[in-house]
């Protein structure tokens, strides 16, 4: 018989007001029996959580995309986990895959009941890897790229959001499709990373510079394709300046997260007529059958040393409260993982 397994789990202990703070969570510790698991049922030890804004919004009790969590239910996140043990035939311990683990050690998964899919990697694969510069960020970036901004060489492409994980990721990938690149972040350090690093034209400090002014003043009406990662007011400003049969590809609104679910959208709502430009919000996850090969084509392109990649990994499950807020603050440099186990 094997050993009770301690477990510490963060829970949602009220719905966070703005940007969420350590007190709107609990840490709860409790036991887990590995012997007695239920039928169709696997029991994961969460290696490494990535920090994804979309969580904030789940933390609401509005239904979005992902079911609202429940006040007392572990806080949910996407996880590289390894399965120790397992009730399903699908799956075998020693098995790594990408769970919705969530906040906490280990996590006992109900197989038919999950709204995403275990997605068990192959052996050896490596946990930061795979859910870093090989993770959904980078997927979400290239299918908004590929599919909905539909780049040609020679299109003015802006990024908001552009030092983070998925911007990084949408403004590199339209060098590499032949654009003309600017990024919005914020920082002189990740401004200088972009331009140096990345080698985007053109990159504007949203902290420092009226973002506006700015785009008005350099590319008036001009922008082909407008890749948002962080909603208003920055859409606004790249909405103002889209040239004719544009293409805004809507792949998050960070910046609008921290309220109560309302984002609000662009005024001026008829350049979308006069202007025949698209306008497209996307789910990376509706290209499932899509992924194997974008996957392989995003290693090729890091092989070629055309795609950087920062990842910010901490350490502890008993910092996720402090370090998730982060997100909305600017304080990770890349993808913001959290190494919860050594192996
Ligand atoms: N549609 C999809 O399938 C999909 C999948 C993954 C992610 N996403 C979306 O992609 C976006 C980026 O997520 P990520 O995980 O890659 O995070 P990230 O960009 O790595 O981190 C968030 C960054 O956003 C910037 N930021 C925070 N508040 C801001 C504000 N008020 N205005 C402008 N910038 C702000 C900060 O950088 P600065 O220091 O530059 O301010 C921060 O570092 C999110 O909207 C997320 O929901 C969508």
């Amino acid at each position: 018989m094997a050993e009770l397994l301690r477990n510490r789990r963060w829970t949602l202990k009220r719905r966070p007001n703005g940007i969420p703070v350590p007190d709107d969570f609990e840490l709860v510790h409790d036991t887990i029996d590995p012997d007695a698991l239920p039928p169709g049922h696997v029991l994961v030890r969460n290696m490494v959580t990535l920090c994804a804004p979309d969580q904030r919004n789940w933390m609401n009790e509005k239904v979005n995309f992902h079911p609202p969590m429940a006040l007392g239910d572990t806080v949910s996140s996407p996880n590289v986990s390894r399965i120790v043990a397992s009730t399903h035939p699908d799956y075998t311990p020693g098995m790594v895959s990408f769970t919705m683990g969530g906040w906490c050690d280990y996590a006992l998964l109900d197989v038919a009941k999950l709204y995403v899919p275990l997605v068990p990697y192959p052996e050896g694969t490596d946990p930061i890897k795979a859910i870093g510069v090989l993770g959904m960020n980078q997927l979400a970036a290239y299918f908004g790229m590929v599919k909905v901004g539909e780049p040609k060489p020679g299109d003015l492409l802006v990024v908001s959001g552009a030092a983070g994980s998925t911007g990084s990721a949408a403004a590199q990938i339209g060098k590499i499709k032949g654009c003309t690149v600017v990024g919005i972040a914020g920082g002189a350090e990740k401004c200088a990373w972009l331009r140096e690093e990345c080698g985007l034209d053109d990159v504007i400090d949203y902290k420092a510079e009226d973002v506006a002014a700015v785009l008005a003043e350099r590319y008036h009406n001009r922008i082909d394709i407008y890749f948002d990662n962080v909603g208003m007011p920055l859409l606004q400003a790249a909405f103002d300046n889209m040239a004719p049969n544009g293409r805004i590809a809507l792949c998050g609104m960070l910046a609008n997260y921290p309220g109560y679910g309302d984002m609000p959208g662009p005024s001026n709502f008829m350049r979308i007529v006069h202007g025949a430009i698209k306008m497209q919000g996307f789910i990376a996850v509706r290209w499932r059958d899509e992924i194997p090969a974008a996957l392989a084509e995003i290693k090729g392109w890091i092989d070629a040393g055309l795609f950087k990649h920062r990842e910010d990994v901490r350490d502890g499950l008993e910092n996720l409260p402090a370090i998730f807020p982060e997100l909305f603050t600017g304080g990770n440099r890349g993808t913001l993982l959290v190494r919860l186990a050594d192996s």
